[in-house]
């Protein structure tokens, strides 16, 4: 702009906000005598009793009939300090829970309704679906309530319950509206994914194997070492598998300079572009966790023929993820277009669009360690499925769906 255009000088506004919030990982936080709970609470300051709204998920409240009754009992336990601002509201959990636009409404009213002030909780329990459809209600009430996220499955307590972000899907795009809004805190209460569907846990095993790969090549000894207790089911195992990942994830957050993705920053999103196509193109038949498997096993091949990963370091991450019962092929990975391109190319043209503009795919390089790539080549991605296809003919003798 031209400067005489300028009748004063500019005013430049320039100003840093910190932000905190402790991932507290606890058991049965619901008795009475874990204080986990009232303590977080009273983290701040403030008036007495500390009012809430309390939402949960339907599934898990299904799952453990006398999940309402507990959380009643407790909030009578410590009346004074806490009240419930209103019966806890049960919301249908998964997909549905952040489909759309009309989901956050019903959510804000009550909200409203419950007349809190800005420094009034909302808790909610459940799946990563619902604790972004409420988180994302949360931080448009007032500018922002104070969310107090219960985690419920793997993949929410090791992954999008930890982090700073919160959407819901708006005109079939996923994710598609949505803010940065730290949590007030978020509360892993192990005893929670001991009803979440085996589908979750797989979810929250494979996101386990994102992070090990690229970041922590002794979490991904120790995966391979228990990833058959873990397709067992092993709650031990699982505890481990659940805290050394969402650290993990904290440490990238804090680490990255750039918390909300403003400039350089990126999620952890190894494997994710193959992952979010193979999705689309299943029709979300096939869960998050198995396509970023998939996803993982690809672009690791895909490493190995850049000469980032040796065969053995390849062989290693392909007997975890088979070990802990992850797919590592699908068939519609070999559709085609009418003009005989490959149709799981289109994610990387997705994946472009959704970091503006400029590609950017994480590789591993050697094991626990990364690089970042702004082109992906089509016809080594071709190499990379073909060999895929060769080792599971050779190891299996046939193709599986899932290999
Ligand atoms: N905000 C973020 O940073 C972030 C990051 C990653 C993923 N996500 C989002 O998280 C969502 C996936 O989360 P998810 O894997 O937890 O799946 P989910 O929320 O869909 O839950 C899976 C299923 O388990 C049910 N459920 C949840 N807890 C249960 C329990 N304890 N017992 C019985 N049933 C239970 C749910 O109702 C649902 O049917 C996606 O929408 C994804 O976009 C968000
Ligand atoms: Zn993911």
């Amino acid at each position: 702009m031209d400067r005489e255009a300028n009748v004063h000088p500019t005013f430049c506004q320039a100003f840093q906000v910190s932000f905190e919030y402790p991932v507290v990982f606890s058991r049965d936080i619901f008795c009475p005598a874990n204080l986990t709970l009232l303590e977080v609470f009273e983290r701040s300051p403030g008036r007495s009793p500390r009012r809430c709204v309390f939402y949960a998920d339907a599934n898990l409240v299904q799952a453990s009939p006398d999940f309402l009754a507990r959380v009643h009992r407790y909030f009578a336990a410590h009346a004074g300090r806490l009240e419930l601002a209103g019966a806890p509201v049960v919301l249908a959990g998964g997909e549905v829970a952040k489909r759309d636009w009309t989901c956050v409404e019903p959510i804000v009213d009550r909200l409203i309704e419950a007349h809190l002030c800005r420094h009034s909780f909302v808790a909610v329990a459940g799946g990563g679906a619902l604790l972004d459809a409420v988180g994302f209600a949360a931080a448009l009430v007032h500018r922002g309530l104070r969310l107090v996220r219960l985690p419920t499955t793997v993949l929410a307590q090791n992954d999008a319950g930890v982090g700073v972000k919160n959407a819901i899907d708006y005109r079939g795009g996923k994710n598609l509206l949505g803010t940065f809004a730290p949590p007030f805190a978020v509360i892993n209460d192990f005893e929670f994914i001991k009803t979440a569907p085996i589908s979750a846990w797989r979810d929250g095993i494979a996101e386990a194997f994102k992070v090990a790969v690229i970041k922590d090549a002794v979490f991904f000894d120790d995966l391979c070492r228990m990833a058959a207790d873990l397709a067992r089911r092993r709650f031990a195992v699982m505890e481990e598998l659940i805290y050394r990942t969402a650290r993990l994830h904290l440490l990238h957050i804090q680490q990255s300079g750039d918390p909300f993705e403003s400039n350089r920053a990126k999620p952890l999103d190894f494997g994710h572009w193959s992952a979010h196509q193979l999705e689309v193109m299943s029709g979300f038949q096939i869960t998050h966790g198995q396509a970023v498997s998939v996803g993982l096993m690809l672009d690791a091949t895909y490493a190995f023929l850049s000469g980032w990963l040796d065969a053995d370091e390849l062989a290693r991450i392909r007997a975890g993820l088979r070990a802990a019962d992850l797919p590592i092929w699908h068939p519609l990975m070999e559709r085609r277009l009418p003009d005989g391109r490959l149709e799981l190319l289109l994610g990387l043209d997705r994946f472009r669009e959704h970091l503006g503009g400029e590609l950017s795919v994480t590789l591993p390089h050697g094991l626990g360690a990364h690089r970042e790539v702004s082109e992906m080549d089509g016809r080594q991605i071709e190499q990379a499925l073909a060999s895929l296809k060769d080792g599971l003919v050779s190891c299996c003798g046939s193709l599986g769906g899932t290999g």
